[in-house]
């Protein structure tokens, strides 16, 4: 891993992989996606800086509920889910503007943060150093080691020297299909030892009027987070989509128990991507999915993660059950 960012004080250094983000691979990811029938573009582009502030405007709409729901559960319970955890490191895997880790660390005394290191992982490097330095500056006492890496791929690097508390938060986990939580819980459980723990926050089934509202805020925000994935794709492969010829959809489908983005196109088009080498036709009415969100009910969020070999130790959630945190361990 190369070091991309060091701060002044030391306390801060961030690493990636080299070749992470390497056009080739953007390139045949891209290139697989838009030649399937349902033409799709992995999630992971939305985040770039642009994507990475909408998402965090996203977090403070009101029709998105996530993000407050979590927040007050990690408030409720942080001291303890912090509990006897007083050495080693925090591992945050899709940190983002990493609010939330601020409030575990807040719940306990900065004698036992002393022997903390933060460790948040992210492919955007920009909120990845970003919310990081903010964090130097909250608490003097942590040091912070940051990889940009993308989260799927490269987990088998994490350090198995020192005990860890993994988080993945937000429900990022409902991002990813079947076969790829499956595999990515089957790395987290492959890289903890006997005494770590793993915090998973997920979104519950909820009806669709709600979960719908969520994804197409009367804002507006959440189509502009969709559509910058368009602009990702330009910069990236010097493609040339037009923006004003997409629309936002979003729709829960029940069967199988997920929120679904797409793109439409509002008329037939030919776009290059001259990057993957590629130039797609599009017609009028056809989709580009750019996002899965899964919802979970305890019953399936609990048969997932035992496949993996985790096993629940604690279950955390509101009045309304509309969002859970999860305590895993090794089985
Ligand atoms: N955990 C934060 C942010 C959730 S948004 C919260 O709960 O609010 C999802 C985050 O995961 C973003 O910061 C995005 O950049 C990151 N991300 C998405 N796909 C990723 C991948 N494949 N590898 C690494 N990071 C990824
Ligand atoms: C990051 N992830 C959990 C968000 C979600 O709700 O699936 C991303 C998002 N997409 C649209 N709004 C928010």
């Amino acid at each position: 891993m190369t070091v991309i960012y060091q701060s002044d004080c030391n306390r801060l250094t961030v690493y990636e992989n080299p070749g992470n983000g390497a056009v080739e691979s953007v390139a045949e990811e891209i290139r697989q996606g838009l030649c399937e029938e349902q033409k799709r573009v992995p999630c992971k582009y939305f985040y770039d800086a642009a994507g990475s502030k909408l998402f965090e405007r996203i977090c403070n709409l009101p029709e998105y509920y996530q993000t407050r729901m979590e927040m007050e559960l990690l408030n409720e319970h942080g001291p303890e889910i912090m509990d006897g955890f007083s050495h080693g490191d925090i591992v945050e895997l899709g940190s983002g503007a990493n609010w939330k880790i601020r409030k575990l660390v807040t719940s306990i005394d900065h004698r036992r943060r002393a022997g903390l290191r933060y460790v948040p992982v992210d492919i955007s490097h920009s909120a990845l150093i970003e919310a990081s330095s903010d964090m130097l500056e909250m608490y003097p006492d942590m040091n912070i080691m940051g990889i940009v890496t993308d989260f799927t791929r490269n987990l088998d690097r994490l350090e198995r020297e020192r005990p860890k508390l993994i988080l993945f938060l937000g429900g990022t986990i409902g991002n990813l299909d079947e076969n790829e939580a499956q595999e990515f819980l089957e790395c987290v459980a492959g890289s903890m030892r006997d005494d770590d723990r793993f915090l998973l926050g997920a979104d519950m089934i909820k009806p669709a009027k709600i979960l719908e509202a969520a994804y197409n805020d009367s804002a507006g925000v959440t189509g502009l987070f969709n559509k910058n994935i368009l602009t990702v794709i330009n910069r990236e492969l010097d493609a040339d989509f037009d923006h004003s010829l997409f629309v936002h959809r979003a729709f829960y489908d029940p069967r199988l128990e997920r929120v679904e983005m797409h793109l439409e196109a509002c008329e037939d088009m030919e776009v290059e991507i001259a990057g993957a080498g590629i130039e797609v036709a599009i017609m009028s009415g056809e989709t580009i999915r750019t996002e899965i969100c899964r919802k979970f009910s305890r019953v399936s969020l609990e048969r997932m993660v035992r496949s993996a070999g985790l096993r629940v130790d604690r279950w955390y959630t509101n009045d309304d059950r509309w969002f859970s945190l999860t305590e895993l361990v090794k089985r």
